[in-house]
């Protein structure tokens, strides 16, 4: 299955957690690419099967990447 996984991160726990998800899906034969929302933008998501998206939050926030994305 083809999966994206997007996040938004201030200081990286997002993107430890967003590559832990990662390693599980691979193990399970999942083919999977993770984003940094803020480094690269997503315009197509028709390839994917599955997407995951993850933010950090503060003050009930999520970063303005995720939210966009
Ligand atoms: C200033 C500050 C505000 C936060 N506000 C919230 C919040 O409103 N709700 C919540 O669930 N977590 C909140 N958190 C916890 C963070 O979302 C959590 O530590 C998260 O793992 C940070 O992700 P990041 O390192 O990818 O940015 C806050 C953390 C900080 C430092």
């Amino acid at each position: 299955m083809k999966t994206l996984i997007v996040y938004g991160t201030r200081y990286g726990a997002t993107a430890g957690t967003s590559e832990e998800i990662e390693k599980v899906l691979q193990g399970e034969g999942f083919d999977v690419k993770v984003v940094n929302a803020k480094e690269e933008k997503i315009k197509d998501i028709f390839p994917y099967d599955l997407i995951v998206v993850g933010s950090g939050i503060q003050m009930c926030k999520w970063t303005g990447e995720s939210e966009d994305f």
